[in-house]
């Protein structure tokens, strides 16, 4: 089967925590990333590395400062903010995810986001190659702007959430999913 059937998201509290990506591995899946199609050549993609367990605690404790700072009081969810910290903790490597986009620029915003995701897929599906796991992650948090001045980008950048990477512990389950039947997503125009 193809690695494009095969790649399973694969839950960050399900990866293993005392393996490490190595660094020569994590920079050919990011190289791998960087050659996604791109409108204009203009590589919109920008990633954030998290790896030491320090910047993982640091990224943890500000996103859960982002959390009480944006999220109102009626919508707190004090499961969600505690889970938050604890993934961030427990994930070998996160990857917090950036789209640099022109306002009123030749390369319209959501096309600068499609070539980010592109990368983001590439990214994954090398990282399946791999024997890696990984899994895009969108709580609102990440995706805020008081996240991407953190990360120091200015408001010409969109944060699109965080890329978990980890392996499967020796002898886990791998992960499932499954889709509707593809024909319910294809219409063909006229006979072949
Ligand atoms: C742009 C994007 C954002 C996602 N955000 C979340 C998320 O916030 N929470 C979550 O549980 N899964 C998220 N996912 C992962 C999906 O849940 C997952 O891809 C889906 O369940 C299908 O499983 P599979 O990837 O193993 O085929 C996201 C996937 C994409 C492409």
């Amino acid at each position: 089967m193809s690695i494009y059937r095969q790649r399973r998201s694969l839950k960050p509290l399900d990866m293993d925590p005392n393996r490490e990506v190595p660094r020569e591995t994590l920079l050919s899946l990011l190289e791998d990333a960087h050659w996604a199609p791109t409108h204009g050549l203009t590589q919109p993609w920008r990633f954030h590395v998290f790896q030491a367990p320090e910047s993982r605690a640091a990224l943890a404790d500000q996103l859960q400062a982002i959390y009480d700072e944006i999220i109102p009081a009626e919508a707190r969810d004090e499961a969600k903010r505690e889970k938050l910290g604890k993934v961030l903790r427990h994930a070998p490597l996160v990857i917090a995810l950036a789209a640099k986009v022109e306002p009123g620029g030749k390369i319209p915003e959501w096309e600068e986001i499609a070539a980010t995701s592109c990368a983001a897929q590439n990214l994954m599906l090398s990282a399946h190659e791999q024997g890696i796991g990984s899994y895009w992650s969108t709580p609102p948090v990440t995706c805020s702007a008081e996240f991407g001045q953190w990360l120091g980008l200015d408001e010409t950048h969109r944060v699109l959430g965080l890329l978990y990477l980890g392996y499967l512990p020796e002898g886990a389950k791998e992960p499932r999913s499954t889709r509707a039947p593809l024909e319910t997503r294809v219409v063909w125009h006229g006979e072949a």
